[in-house]
C-alpha cells in the first residue's frame, strides 16, 4: 500500500502540471502512460556560471610608490626548479633587466603571469619556467602578489591597475629592443586578464600587439559577463589560444581567444576515480598541468573543431564532417581558429594522440562502457 501512494506521488510529481496528474490527484482511473519527458537544454537551461559579477569594477585606484616597489619581474636563469637562479627587478629598476646576463634580447621572452594570490616562487611559476628555458626562451615571472593577497573581488579592482604600470615596464623595455613580436604570455585564472590589461595598455603606450597569449582557463567569477574590454580577447595579441578546463565556475566558457580548446567539454576534467570528477580546483588547474605537457610534448595533444561551444560541451564534435583538428601547444595552427573539442587521459602526460580523435576512446563513456562489459551482472 505504501509502495502504492509513493508510485502514485512520483507519478504525479514527473507529471505535475499535466492534465493527467489531476486526474490522478482526484483519484479518476486512467490507464497511465508515461513516456518521459524528452530534455532539451532551452528546457532545462545553461549553467549562470559562479560568482559572475562583482561590484566596484569601475573605482578609480591609486597606486603608490611604495606599492610599485613590490610589482617586480623576476628573470630567470641556469637551474631547475627552485635551485635556478633568479634575479628580482621592481618598476623602478627596469632600465637595469635589460642587462641581466640571462637575457638575450635576441630570443623570445616569455612572461608568466601567475592568478590570485600566485607568487613566482610557488609551483606555477617554478615549473615552467625552465621548460621555457630549455626550448629557447628568456624567461621573465611576474609577482602580482602585492594586489593579489587580498578578497578576491578587490584584488580584481587592484590588479587590473597594476597591470597598467606593468605595461610601462614592457614598453620601457621596448625602448631598449625588446621586441613585441618575441614577447609571448602565459597567464593562468585571474592572470589570463592580468595579462590580457598589461597587453591592452602595452598596445596602447607603443602601438604594437605583442605577439602572443595563452590563457590556462582565465579566471570566470567577476568576468564572466563583461565585454572584449574588460577581459581576455583576441584583439589583444597577435595570436591568442585559451584552454578552458572548469568554465562554469573558476574558468569562464567565453571564446575569447582565436584558438579555444574546451578540454572534455570545458566543465569536468577525469580524475583519479571515474565517477568522481576531479574537483572544481582540480579541474581549474588541469589547463596549466595540460599546458605543461602540451609544451613538452608537441603534436600530442590533438583536438577536434566544433561548430558550437554546446556541441564541445557535449563532446559532440567527433562526427562533424569534415573532421578538422588543431594542436594544443605552441605548435598550434594559429590560422585554423575557432572552438576546439579536445579529449585528454586522467593523469600526467594526459594526451591521446591520434587516439584521441576516436569517440570510443572519450575517457569517461570508454570507461563506462568498461566497468559494464566487464560485469556479468550477477550479484
Ligand atoms: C620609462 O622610460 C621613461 C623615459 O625614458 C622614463 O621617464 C621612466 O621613468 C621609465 N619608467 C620606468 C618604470 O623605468
Ligand atoms: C586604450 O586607448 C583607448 C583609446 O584612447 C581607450 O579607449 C582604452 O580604454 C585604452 N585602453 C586601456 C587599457 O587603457
Ligand atoms: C596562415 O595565413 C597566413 C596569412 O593568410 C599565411 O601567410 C600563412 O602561410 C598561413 N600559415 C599556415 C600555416 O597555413
Ligand atoms: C575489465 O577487464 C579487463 C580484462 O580482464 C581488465 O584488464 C580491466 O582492468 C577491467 N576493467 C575494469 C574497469 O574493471
Amino acid at each position: 500500500m505504501y509502495a502504492l501512494e509513493f508510485l502514485k506521488k512520483y507519478i504525479y510529481n514527473s507529471l505535475a502540471g499535466t492534465g493527467l496528474a489531476r486526474g490522478l490527484q482526484q483519484g479518476s482511473t486512467y490507464i497511465v502512460v508515461v513516456t518521459g519527458i524528452l530534455s532539451s537544454k532551452s528546457m532545462e537551461g545553461y549553467p549562470a556560471g559562479y560568482l559572475s559579477d562583482c561590484p566596484g569594477y569601475e573605482n578609480e585606484v591609486v597606486i603608490t610608490q611604495k606599492s610599485l616597489r613590490y610589482l617586480t619581474l623576476t628573470v630567470v636563469g641556469e637551474g631547475n626548479g627552485y635551485s635556478a637562479k633568479k634575479r628580482k627587478y621592481s618598476y623602478f629598476e627596469i632600465n637595469k633587466l635589460i642587462k641581466d646576463p640571462y637575457i638575450d634580447i635576441r630570443k623570445k621572452t616569455l612572461l608568466y603571469v601567475g592568478g590570485y594570490m600566485d607568487i613566482p616562487v610557488y609551483p606555477f611559476a617554478v615549473f615552467i619556467a625552465p621548460i621555457y628555458k630549455r626550448l629557447g626562451y628568456n624567461v621573465m615571472l611576474l609577482d602580482t602578489s602585492h594586489f593579489t593577497i587580498m578578497e578576491y573581488p578587490l584584488a580584481v579592482i587592484y590588479v587590473r591597475a597594476a597591470a597598467k604600470r606593468v605595461a610601462e615596464m614592457l614598453a620601457n623595455l621596448t625602448t631598449v629592443g625588446l621586441d613585441p613580436k618575441k614577447l609571448e604570455m602565459v597567464g593562468l585564472s585571474l592572470g589570463g586578464h592580468t595579462m590580457s590589461f598589461i597587453a591592452k595598455n602595452y598596445k596602447n603606450i607603443t602601438g604594437q600587439k605583442v605577439s602572443r597569449l595563452t590563457g590556462l582557463d582565465p579566471a570566470g567569477p567577476c568576468f564572466r559577463n563583461l565585454g572584449p574590454e574588460q577581459r581576455l580577447d583576441q584583439s589583444d595579441a597577435d595570436f591568442v589560444d585559451v584552454v578552458s578546463t572548469n568554465i562554469d565556475w573558476y574558468g569562464m566558457a567565453t571564446p575569447m581567444g582565436h584558438v579555444n580548446y574546451y578540454v572534455n567539454g570545458g566543465e569536468y576534467q577525469p580524475g583519479d576515480i571515474l565517477w568522481i570528477p576531479c574537483n572544481i580546483i582540480c579541474s581549474h588547474v588541469r589547463a596549466y598541468t595540460i599546458w605543461l605537457a602540451a609544451l613538452q610534448n608537441p603534436n600530442s595533444f590533438i583536438a577536434i573543431k566544433c561548430d558550437t561551444i554546446q556541441d564541445a560541451r557535449n563532446k559532440n564534435c567527433y562526427d562533424r564532417v569534415p573532421q578538422e583538428t588543431n594542436v594544443l601547444g605552441l605548435k598550434t595552427d594559429k590560422n585554423k581558429t575557432g572552438f576546439y573539442f579536445l579529449a585528454t587521459h586522467n593523469n600526467f602526460p594526459y594526451y591521446l594522440g591520434e587516439k584521441g580523435l576516436k569517440k570510443e576512446n572519450e575517457f569517461f563513456s570508454s570507461h563506462m562502457k568498461e566497468i559494464v562489459d566487464n560485469d556479468s551482472m550477477v550479484l
